[in-house]
């Protein structure tokens, strides 16, 4: 059977075929289940290199403007970095894990390729928020 979390990687890794890179050609895919349903991102730059917005972003923004609910499983793919990086080079940004976190609990799964699984608690401990995770 195949696991659910690999398909979800398998729609990150197809993402990042839609990436939008011309200044880093550093193309990364990131998927994410809500509602049910998959929605997928990838990173889209920019000439003012600070507007560049990452691939989890993008994914996470089409889960929201679609209406689907909570973030129930994420995953990303750097699909350039080279064979045998370090994992420091595959793993989501800062900014992303902040994100992610508004829109997914401690315990959601993330899968990151060729890095392994953990939870977005592992990625990311006392995520900032304006109201206790109790209030939804
Ligand atoms: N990037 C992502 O899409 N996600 C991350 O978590 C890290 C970095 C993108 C941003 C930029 O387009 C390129 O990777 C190089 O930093």
């Amino acid at each position: 059977m195949i696991d659910p979390l690999d398909e979800l990687l398998e729609a990150a890794r197809l993402a990042s075929r839609s990436a939008y890179c011309p200044y880093s050609n550093f193309h990364v895919g990131a998927a994410v289940r809500a509602g049910g349903r998959v929605f997928t991102g990838a990173n889209i730059e920019n000439a003012s290199y600070g507007l560049t917005v990452c691939a989890e972003r993008t994914a996470a923004f089409a889960a929201v403007l679609a209406g689907a609910g909570p973030i129930e499983a994420i995953a990303v793919a750097c699909v350039d970095a080279p064979e045998g990086s370090d994992p420091v080079m595959l793993m989501p940004c800062g900014a992303c894990r902040q994100v992610l976190s508004e829109f997914a609990g401690p315990s959601t799964p993330v899968i990151v390729d060729r890095v392994g699984r953990m939870t977005l608690a592992d990625l990311l401990p006392m995520a900032f928020r304006l109201r206790p995770l109790t209030d939804g």
